[in-house]
């Protein structure tokens, strides 16, 4: 299993590359989080406690976007990156319930964090960088972890089915990319090679989505589901 330390994402050029780009080079990223808030309050805003989990929460803005439609929440973030959280501890440095750990992935699946049990555990564009047997396994350790009736959010990037919808899916991502850099009038060639420094990243291990379905429901969730999908940028999770 590799450390989150022999990772890209444990040096601070990388994540600040991350924070700059982001809402450029995430497909739909505000439809995303939009269909979070929406999620959220649909099946979780209803109970008494709302504990939530974001599993590499980077700079926080997942939780941010829950809070501003229940600022009453209590959240856990966990990031292996330091600068991340140090980030994420600015945007959220108006809510008091929110807990911040630095931990990896990898120190969960070892058990050397411990972790409370929640209403919700989101991750977003995270777990793809462990191994389908390591992503299982967090799986399973979420599933562990969430309250009856809990729910597991994940908004991922997945590895097509096939080669032939993996190119067209890769020209969709480029496409926005496209589109989003002439609204922004952006002329610089920035993005020519992002795709290609995704795919070439070996931090990178996206898994297919109807393994992942298929592993959270053998692990026991219900009303699993990809609840949303734009070429290989996916919402998908289940129920405890
Ligand atoms: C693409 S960023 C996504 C950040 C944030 N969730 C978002 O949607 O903007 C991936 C995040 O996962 C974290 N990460 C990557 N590998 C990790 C690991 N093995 N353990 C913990 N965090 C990890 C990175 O530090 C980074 O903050």
């Amino acid at each position: 299993m590799a450390e989150f330390s022999n990772s890209k994402w444990s040096e601070p050029d990388f994540t600040q590359a991350y924070r700059n780009n982001a809402d450029i080079i995430i497909v739909e990223r505000k439809r995303l989080l939009s269909i979070l808030q929406s999620f959220y309050m649909h099946f979780i805003f209803g109970k008494p406690e709302r504990q939530v989990l974001d599993l590499g929460c980077g700079d926080g803005i997942a939780v941010y976007e829950l809070l501003r439609v229940d600022s009453a929440l209590k959240a856990t973030l966990l990031d292996g990156s330091n600068d991340m959280l140090i980030r994420a501890k600015e945007r959220l440095k108006r809510y008091d319930k929110c807990h911040f750990l630095c931990a990896s992935f990898q120190d969960i699946l070892n058990k050397r964090v411990i972790l409370s049990n929640f209403d919700l555990i989101i991750s977003s564009m995270a777990t793809h960088h462990l191994t389908m047997e390591e992503k299982t396994s967090l799986f399973k350790i979420v599933y562990s972890h969430l309250n009856p009736d809990g729910y597991f959010l994940n908004m991922d990037v997945i590895l097509s089915p096939s080669e032939t919808l993996e190119k067209w899916y890769l020209q969709l991502w480029r496409e926005w990319i496209t589109e989003r850099e002439a609204t922004l009038k952006i002329d610089s060639h920035e993005y020519d090679g992002i795709i290609n420094r995704y795919k070439d990243n070996t931090d990178n291990n996206p898994d297919r989505l109807n393994t992942q379905i298929e592993s959270l429901q053998e692990i026991g969730f219900k009303d699993v589901d990809c609840y949303y999908k734009y070429g290989i940028f996916t919402i998908f999770g289940g129920k405890k």
